[in-house]
């Protein structure tokens, strides 16, 4: 795992950005994995100015969500359908027919789910996923206790991710108790992995993610299993880091290092 601190949220958002132009400038028709929440509004921010600039073209790429809460429409402002339109797919050249997004709404959600799989598969698998992490160590809506295998599916969302999320609705009671999303299993096959994380209220889960033992208690710690793994922090997110110099250290060290 590649752990980078940076000093503000604005630097953090602009390195990982950085990572997907990169992919993109060499492979522009990539599948990108797309994450919601408030961590991940500055690389989109930074993703819509590059395009603006014309330095970045979506109109090859494909994405796939993380996840979707179950019961809210696309037209409800708090669906995650609403919010990736609104805050990256309307600024860039996506090609709508690209996008793919859990749905919210389907009738039977064991066959979407196994669809939504096998779309990932005939896409030619996730090229960069872009994740948070919950303040519970989840990633993806992968509450404590997710199979580090698991798929696709349904979930039942944990009190600590409801009372988080209560920010973004009008009361706690209309938070939805469910969701569809990608399991830990989907999440590790990406080619690479780019995880933020920033605020205080996320230093203990990024500590455990980083340095703690690979459990389903903290599914993002499923990340030390992946080949590569990027994680971009702000100070406060690696506040509980033991091993903080030696990530400064490495990253210092990192332009004179042999090619590999
Ligand atoms: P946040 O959510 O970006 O809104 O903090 C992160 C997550 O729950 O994965």
């Amino acid at each position: 795992m590649e752990v980078v601190v940076l000093p503000s949220y604005q630097e953090m958002s602009k390195a990982a950005a950085q990572v997907i132009a990169g992919v993109l400038n060499e492979k522009p028709n990539a599948v990108l994995g797309m994450a919601t929440g408030s961590t991940p509004l500055g690389v989109y921010q930074e993703l819509v100015k590059m395009h603006k600039a014309g330095e970045l073209d979506f109109h090859q790429v494909t994405t796939f969500n993380l996840d979707e809460y179950v019961g809210l429409p696309k037209s409800n402002s708090q669906s995650y359908h609403y919010f990736m339109h609104e805050n990256f797919f309307k600024h860039v050249n996506i090609a709508p027919d690209n996008i793919y997004i859990p749905s919210g709404t389907t009738k039977n959600y064991r066959a979407f789910c196994a669809w939504y799989e096998k779309r990932i598969e005939e896409c030619g698998g996730i090229d960069v996923q872009i994740l948070g992490i919950g303040s519970d160590g989840h990633i993806a809506f992968n509450e404590p206790g997710s199979s580090l295998s698991s798929r696709t599916r349904l979930k039942t969302l944990a009190e600590p991710t409801i009372q988080d999320n209560a920010r973004f609705f009008d009361r706690k009671e209309d938070v939805p108790i469910y969701a569809i999303t990608m399991g830990v299993g989907t999440i590790l096959e990406a080619r690479t992995l780019v995880l933020l994380a920033n605020g205080k209220n996320k230093a203990n889960a990024v500590a455990q993610m980083v340095e703690g033992p690979v459990t389903s208690m903290i599914t993002a710690s499923a990340l030390q299993l992946h080949p590569s793994a990027k994680v971009f922090l702000d100070e406060d997110a690696a506040g509980q880091l033991k091993m903080r110099e030696y990530y400064d250290w490495v990253m210092k060290k990192k332009p004179g290092a042999p090619q590999t």
